[in-house]
């Protein structure tokens, strides 16, 4: 009895390799700390997050795996998880037996595993070893139900209704308000068989004993409903995660500080910040639209322009051109930003987005509103309920011209329509406070589910 009494308990994480999922599992990882766990973070060298002096209690370690590090970009993000996950199955199972045995020669005991939904593979892997497991979704949880309806079309109708130029991209999907069938999570790097297929897997629970997922009760009400009873499993919304816990810089590029002095000289809610996330791509011929109508606007901006986000190769000569064309008193561009930070900044009077899901609750918690530009996958939901259901954001569809990014602009910085959106914004930011204070229901959620350790 003492002796069990005297048992560390560990916790075990596997991120999926990507900034929008590594930042929140660490999150995750930092409030697990708070409470009392020991941490180790088991990660693939692709994307390899460095925790360089930070987090120096958390045990990092690296998932065996042999694929070379052109795969990512060569295969692109979906079709890359599911040959990871091929890859993974065995080595990580194997891996996994060897780690228990270490942590039992030093008495540990692994309280459970928790996994992305994207790294499916642990959960045949932790089911060999009877560990308790649990899912972390990243994503919203709006997302995760139109992944199943996905899957569900899928079984019924075959890939005709999500297809893109099937004729139906307007319409609303049966039951799920304001999506339609083009804002379905299909990707801009694969087919959508290829999409269905990674979807079949994420949202199978298998033997996992619960869900993590990283959005708040007042974000999503009805879409939590819809899977709590679907899944069958309890369902933690415990975030924003960010809220709940501050953590060193996790990101994996370098953030440039810089433009925070910039940011400084500007009067209160006078700029427009705008990044596109870790992933999404531009058209050099959208950059320059994009330049122009910012330019035209008249107000000021910061812009991230992450190193191989331009699809053309030539970019690097017109980056000059760019940047004279930008880099006034009004513009200010860099690689990446410390976006929490940014937003956070009195002088950020919005936000022009992908509508990654990190991004989204980001913005949220400042009460930044935004234009949304969604890329690929569950941006396209996001961006719907950012203009539809929580009012505090304006969509960009169709192709980007100046005068539609000027008219955006213009919108959110200067009309009457900006300012209700900037109200509505505030109020959800107190919410989302409420929600991860005391009696809050993240909190009480998180409570919960440290109960089940
Ligand atoms: C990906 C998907 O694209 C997204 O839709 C999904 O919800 C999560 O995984 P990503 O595209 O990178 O993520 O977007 P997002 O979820 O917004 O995450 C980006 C993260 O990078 C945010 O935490 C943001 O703060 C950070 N970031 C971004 C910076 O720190 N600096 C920057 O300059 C840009």
């Amino acid at each position: 009895m003492e002796e069990k009494l005297a048992r560390k308990r560990r916790v075990l994480l596997v991120p999926a390799p990507a900034q929008g999922h590594i930042t929140p599992m660490i999150q995750l990882a930092t409030i697990l700390h708070l409470k009392g766990f020991s941490i180790t973070i088991a990660q693939t060298k692709f994307n390899y997050f460095n925790p360089s002096n930070n987090l120096s209690d958390f045990q990092f370690v690296t998932i065996p795996e042999n694929l070379p590090e052109s795969d990512l970009k060569n295969l692109g993000p979906g079709r890359f998880m599911i040959k990871l996950a091929k890859e993974c199955c065995f080595s990580f199972e194997k891996w996994l037996g060897l780690f228990l045995l270490q942590q039992q020669s030093i008495n540990e005991e692994i309280a459970c595993v928790i996994y992305d939904e994207f790294m499916y593979f642990v959960e045949a892997a932790v089911k060999e070893y009877k560990l308790p497991n649990v899912i972390l979704s990243t994503t919203s949880a709006t997302s995760f139900v139109c992944r199943f309806v996905m899957c569900k079309l899928y079984a019924k109708d075959g890939l005709a209704p999500l297809k893109e130029g099937g004729g139906r991209e307007e319409e609303l999907v049966p039951e799920l308000y304001p999506i339609r069938y083009k804002d379905l999570p299909t990707s801009a790097f694969a087919p959508v068989d290829c999409s269905v297929e990674l979807f079949k897997k994420t949202c199978y629970t298998g033997t996992a004993s619960s869900m993590i997922i990283n959005t708040v009760r007042c974000l999503e009400i009805s879409s939590l409903e819809w899977l709590q009873q679907e899944l069958e499993i309890p369902v933690y919304p415990i975030g924003p995660l960010h809220m709940v816990a501050s953590v060193p810089p996790t990101s994996l590029l370098e953030e440039n500080e810089s433009c925070i002095g910039w940011l400084n000289k500007r009067k209160p809610s006078s700029v427009i910040y705008i990044s596109l996330g870790s992933m999404s791509l531009m058209e050099i011929k959208e950059v320059f639209e994009m330049a122009s109508g910012l330019v035209s606007s008249n107000q000021h901006f910061l812009w991230v322009i992450r190193p191989e986000s331009i699809r053309d190769s030539k970019f690097s000569n017109d980056e000059e051109l760019l940047r004279k064309m930008v880099t006034s008193d009004r513009g200010y561009i860099v690689k990446w930003a410390p976006q929490k930070q940014v937003l956070a900044h009195s002088a950020v009077g919005a936000f022009w987005s992908h509508c990654g899901w990190n991004s989204t609750l980001e913005s949220l918690s400042e009460g930044v509103p935004m234009i949304c530009r969604p890329f690929t996958t569950d941006q396209k939901g996001n961006a719907r309920y950012l203009e539809c259901v929580w009012k505090v954001g304006i969509q960009v569809e169709g192709e980007l011209e100046r005068g539609a990014v000027e008219r955006a602009v213009k919108r959110l910085m200067v009309d009457e329509e900006g300012h209700e959106m900037k109200v509505r914004a505030l109020s959800l930011k107190e919410k989302l406070k409420v929600s991860v204070s005391g009696e809050g229901s993240s909190h009480k959620s998180l409570d919960d589910f440290i109960r089940t350790l």
